[in-house]
């Protein structure tokens, strides 16, 4: 009867128990029934994948997956194992209606979701509304929020895809325009400035940072924040955490970097406060600490933090009286190893954002070495790299030499969503895409000997062709 209950609409399966008696003998009759598997334990019927979308298959079924590449070997964080190593990092959409997320977002996130990578990481969700980087972004500072991130949550984890949240304060940075609000791509128009007005939904003179130092002059000029206003957007974050609790999310992420508020109290570009929180290195470590420490206490999954390992200002990080002049690898490597002992599971590594006249030496791979530096002083310390990804080839180089344990990927994830399937074809891995994408991927499904070509790999075992002629024709 279960059985039967798996294959039909949940209307329908209802119907079945009373119609049982009347199905056709054929079907009584059946010793094995196959099934169109539901997700167990959901509201409506979604068909279930076995194993769960982008898991690599077993060896004893596709061959070629006897030597897997470290991107597909599944990595097991403070006991959450993730199914592979490619991860959606976090992508502001600026599509949110007073903080809350939308259909767009369940439609970008479960594309997401039903293609395979090994973790979803949602945009920076500001804990409180003036926290917001442009007024349509993602919040989590009121309980109205819960019900349509619950949502995308869910049916990530329907996809068997596991998913996070990074928990944010844009700091001095916040009350300014979409991107394409300020400008479009061609420079068809510019705004002369950054700033979000009132009229626009902005709240320029309620932005906060750690000293009254603007971003740049197109930007909003800060009011240092007092201990009063300190205490509470800790207590925000806090608050942001139980909320995520009744989502239902597989781990957090704080937002340390990109010059937005945690990464504005570290860098001495940014803070010039002279009470506790400014000053020396111990002092401007000191908010961000805390926040990890109550973040930590009230949440037991992974925490994930990103950090801007550089602020890629001119000159050195520490000058010649060995005073600190911006952020930098070093401080980075201290202040990591500071989190550590709080017990943060791991480092997302990026860079820059937190001075405007950054010179970033861009090219594949540039923010690696900073992902690097921090393994070879933590070794056994989970760490994340990020930043023009873009080739299979270039990632599993990555990991395997050790330079970092995962990837994430954003702009390339843009332009190729089904991005973790075609690294796994590229590679010569067979993974498990949806059910119902299948018949795209015959080629990687083809049973191979380790390192054949499958292109072809008809004699292999059921080769794409034969697959391609078997096809039912609609
Ligand atoms: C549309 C877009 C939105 C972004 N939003 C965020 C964000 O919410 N939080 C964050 O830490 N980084 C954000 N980033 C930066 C990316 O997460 C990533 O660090 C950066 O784009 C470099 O990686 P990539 O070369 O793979 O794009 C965003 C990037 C893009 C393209």
């Amino acid at each position: 009867m279960q059985l039967i209950r798996t294959r039909l609409s949940p209307k329908l399966s209802v119907l079945s128990r009373y119609h049982t008696k009347t199905l056709p003998t054929r079907h009584r009759a059946m010793s094995t029934l196959y099934l169109n598997k539901a997700v167990p334990g959901i509201d409506q019927y979604i068909p279930l994948n076995e194993p769960p979308i982008g898991t690599a298959y077993p060896e004893s079924v596709y061959p070629q997956n006897a030597n897997l590449p470290v991107l597909f070997k599944p990595i097991t964080i403070r006991g959450l194992t993730f199914k592979n190593r490619i991860f959606v990092s976090p992508m502001c959409q600026y599509s949110s209606d007073n903080g809350h997320a939308t259909d767009w977002h369940f439609v970008h996130i479960g594309g997401y979701a039903t293609r395979g990578v090994g973790a979803i990481c949602m945009e920076a969700t500001a804990v409180v509304p003036e926290g917001r980087i442009s007024p349509q972004d993602a919040g989590l500072w009121t309980d109205s929020q819960i019900e349509p991130l619950k949502r995308i949550v869910n049916f990530a984890h329907s996809q068997g895809t596991l998913i996070g949240v990074q928990l944010a304060h844009a700091g001095r940075k916040a009350s300014t325009y979409a991107p394409w609000v300020h400008a479009d791509m061609a420079r068809t128009f510019r705004a002369p400035t950054y700033v979000a007005n009132e009229e626009e939904g902005g709240w320029p003179d309620k932005v906060a940072a750690p000293s009254d130092i603007p971003f740049s002059d197109q930007y909003p000029k800060p009011q240092a924040m007092s201990e009063e206003e300190i205490l509470r957007v800790e207590d925000a974050f806090v608050q942001a955490v139980e909320r995520c609790k009744q989502i239902g999310y597989d781990f957090i992420e704080v937002h340390g970097a990109h010059g937005y508020l945690q990464h504005e109290f570290m860098s001495p570009l940014s803070n010039v406060r002279t009470d506790q929180y400014g000053g020396s290195l111990e002092n401007r470590m000191r908010w961000p600490l805390c926040v990890a420490q109550k973040l930590r206490a009230a949440w037991d999954k992974p925490l994930f933090y990103r950090i801007s390992a550089t602020d890629w200002a001119e000159g050195p990080e520490k000058d010649a009286n060995g005073e600190w002049k911006q952020w930098g690898i070093e401080q980075s490597k201290i202040f990591v190893g500071e989190l550590k002992k709080i017990g943060i599971d791991l480092i997302d590594c990026s860079t820059g954002g937190n001075w405007v006249k950054q010179k970033i030496t861009v090219g594949p791979g540039y923010q690696l070495p900073y992902a690097e530096a921090l393994k070879k002083v933590y070794p056994d310390l989970p760490v994340g790299t990020v930043g023009m990804v873009t080739d299979p080839e270039q990632a599993e180089s990555y990991l395997s030499a050790g330079k970092a344990d995962v990837v994430f990927l954003a702009r390339e994830l843009i332009r190729t969503p089904h991005w973790a399937i075609l690294a796994a074809q590229k590679l010569g891995v067979a993974v498990k895409p949806a059910n119902q994408y299948e018949r795209g991927w015959a080629e990687m499904l083809t049973p191979a000997h380790p390192g054949a070509k499958t292109e072809h790999g008809g004699e292999q075992g059921t080769g794409k062709n034969d697959l391609d002629q078997n096809l039912p024709k609609h």
